[in-house]
């Protein structure tokens, strides 16, 4: 089938929206026709050289849309399903089977190598015939169509407005998730957020649903502190002020119970540690790419450092959660949310780089 999808040809250059062919879904697979997706700085990686994923490949992971067909032995979801991609997994590892699929034996291969585990070669193929990567978290959806893993499809209320939920799949389940689930903050905790984009500022709202006392969110652009303001944090801090995590032991009387650090900046992160109280622990999801060095005695006294991967979600028992509580007015992440049609997506790559926009959502059909 001819299909559209903006595909990144080359490290340094713009991702370009071109026709490609798709296979027809194969067993475990459906065809969703794409109705939004959203745009998350891990779309970007594939740009670095050392990255598994490389170009031509097709990015995108947060996407949301209709089944139109079934592979073959697939009978869940049904045509005409709406349903939220988030990332794949095998669901048979021991991590899988424990409920923690983002810990999947076969993550790596399944989500960020573009390529994931396929026979057969790639399912797109371009314009001459050749190969397309098009296995980017099982789904590749900055397209019109993606072929889909069926474990990473998420079934939702034919209602609900996809362009404002496809986000849901990786950043603010990843914010969220981390806080609530991960991390497991407490009431009355006092939490910091380093950064404050789409991950940071859903995690921000997640501590005031579990009942955070001081919430703080740490950025680099006024404009996000003052959403993070509105969004429930309770203070706001500049990280290019001095002495970051004296400033942060202050507001939080001695030192955060959590913080989670979503920027990967290594000094950001050992700030973070420093403004740990005993005990406290620092979760890490932002993309690092320099080594982290401590100092010899930062975790003496008991703190915490703990990678999370996508929020430690189980996407269908926590998406359908946080879209409640987005129907309650408790969670509203529709307001990091700007649209483009997909033929932007290079316009919406520099907003978000540039802090304009925290969440952009790519509509492929307009
Ligand atoms: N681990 C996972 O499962 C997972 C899932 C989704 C995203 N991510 C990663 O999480 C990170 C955040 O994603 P996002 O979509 O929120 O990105 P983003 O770029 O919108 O947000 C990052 C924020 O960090 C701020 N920042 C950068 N340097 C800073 C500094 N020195 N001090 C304070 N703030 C600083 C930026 O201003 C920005 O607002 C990315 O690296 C992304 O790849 C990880
Ligand atoms: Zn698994
Ligand atoms: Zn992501």
């Amino acid at each position: 089938m001819r299909i559209h999808a903006a595909v990144l040809r080359a490290g340094d250059g713009p991702f370009v929206v071109e026709q490609v062919d798709i296979a027809d879904p194969g067993p475990g697979q459906v065809l969703v026709r794409i109705a939004a997706v959203g745009f998350c700085h891990t779309d970007v990686l594939p740009r670095d050289k050392g990255f598994p994923a490389q170009p031509p490949v097709i990015a995108g992971h947060e996407g949301a849309g209709v089944v139109e067909a079934l592979g073959p032995g697939v009978t869940e979801p049904p045509v005409g399903s709406h349903v939220l991609l988030s990332f794949d997994h095998c669901g048979a590892c021991e991590n899988c089977l424990d409920g923690h699929p983002a810990y999947c034996r076969s993550f790596v291969q399944r989500n960020l190598t573009g390529t994931g585990i396929v026979s057969g070669g790639q399912p797109v193929t371009d314009a001459e015939g050749r190969p397309v990567a098009s296995r980017w978290f099982g789904q590749s959806s900055f397209a019109t169509h993606a072929l889909v893993d069926v474990h990473n499809t998420v079934a939702v209320d034919p209602d609900l407005p996809l362009e404002l939920l496809a986000p849901l799949g990786c950043g603010i389940q990843t914010g969220a998730g981390s806080i609530l689930l991960a991390l497991g903050v407490h009431a009355g905790a006092r939490v910091v957020v380093f950064g404050a984009g789409g991950v940071g500022l859903s995690a921000v709202m997640a501590a005031r649903i579990a009942g955070a006392a001081t919430v703080v969110a740490v950025d680099l652009h006024e404009n996000r502190l003052d959403l993070a303001q509105q969004l429930g944090a309770t203070h706001v801090l500049l990280g290019s002020g001095d002495d970051v995590p004296r400033q942060l032991r202050k507001i939080t009387e001695g030192g955060a119970d959590y913080a989670l650090d979503t920027t990967g900046v290594p000094e950001v992160i050992r700030d973070g540690v420093d403004s740990l109280r005993a005990r406290g622990t620092i979760g890490l999801v932002g993309a690092q790419s320099r080594d982290l060095v401590l100092g010899p005695a930062a975790l003496a006294t008991g703190r915490n450092v703990r990678g999370i991967l996508e929020g430690d979600a189980v996407p269908r028992r926590f998406l359908p959660q946080l879209i409640e509580l987005w129907r309650q007015g408790r969670f509203p992440f529709d307001r990091l949310v700007r649209i483009y049609p997909l033929s932007e997506i290079n316009t919406a790559e520099r907003d978000a780089a540039s802090g304009v926009t925290i969440k952009p959502v790519l509509l492929p059909g307009s």
